[in-house]
């Protein structure tokens, strides 16, 4: 199974379309995928048409994890959601829900290995008890930047964080442009600085997508990540992540 963290310090900037994008993406390559919303606001839960998870359900509830009772389909062929639990939200304040929310993490790990062939996890911003064992986990740590001044400084940002959560991961970070306006000049000299090559950034960019700014609204959410501008970008970006387990 390849695992694919959605990640960034800011809230946002993309990670839970990109969470979203790229698990429809990779299901769209026949690969058996799972989204797994692990961010307590359930934005990627209710984009996959499921519902959060109350207090005391879902993967963090019960006295050990059933993966098939907690997993749900989802509209696209291929794709299945592991919903939101509103219970993280009170992780930080309580060290034993940590601890047992951690373990509950790895099985959901090991839960999901022979079953899928594509992980894909949308994190909160910031840095939660479950982000060591999460980033430690993944194979890719993706991480959106917004197309402006700040890129580069907050790529630097991210690099340094992403290694003092888990040391080593950052070989593991990928970064990407999103919300890119090619009109604007600033953003065009950062796609094609970044064209070039750059350690640790993807030559992909995502463009600005009204489709997807509209998506939560839409009735079926996915189409905007399934087919469109955006939804390109993404399926390069896929394809460039899931080559990297070939390698
Ligand atoms: N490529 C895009 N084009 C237009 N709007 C986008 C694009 N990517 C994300 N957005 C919008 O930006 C906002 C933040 O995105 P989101 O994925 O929720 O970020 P995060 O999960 O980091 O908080 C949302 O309103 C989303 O629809
Ligand atoms: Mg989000």
């Amino acid at each position: 199974m390849h695992t694919v963290a959605s990640y960034h310090l800011k809230g946002g900037v993309g990670k839970t379309t990109t969470a979203v994008a790229v698990a429809v993406q990779a299901s769209l390559t026949g690969a058996r995928t799972l989204l797994w919303d692990l961010d307590p606001l359930g934005a990627a839960t209710r984009l996959a048409g499921a519902e959060r998870a109350e207090e005391g359900h879902g993967w963090l509830g019960g006295p050990q994890l059933d993966l098939d009772r907690v997993i749900s389909g989802t509209p696209q062929d291929g794709l299945d959601i592991l919903p939101a639990a509103r219970a993280l939200r009170r992780l930080d304040r309580d060290e034993s829900a940590a601890a047992t929310a951690r373990s509950r993490v790895r099985a959901v790990l090991a839960g999901a290995q022979d079953r899928y062939d594509v992980l894909v996890v949308d994190c909160p911003p910031a840095v939660s008890a479950l982000t060591p064992p999460l980033l430690g986990a993944a194979d890719v740590v993706l991480a959106p930047l917004t197309a402006g001044p700040l890129a580069w400084s907050a790529y630097a940002d991210l690099a340094e964080e992403v290694d003092a959560v888990a040391a080593g991961s950052q070989d593991k970070l990928l970064a990407f442009l999103t919300m890119v306006d090619r009109r604007k000049r600033l953003h065009r000299d950062l796609v094609d600085d970044l064209a070039e090559g750059t350690e640790g950034f993807s030559t992909v960019y995502v463009p600005t997508d009204s489709s997807v700014e509209r998506m939560a609204l839409d009735e079926a959410p996915l189409r905007a990540v399934r087919t469109g501008r955006a939804a390109t970008a993404y399926a390069t970006l896929t394809a460039e992540l899931l080559g990297r387990r070939a390698a």
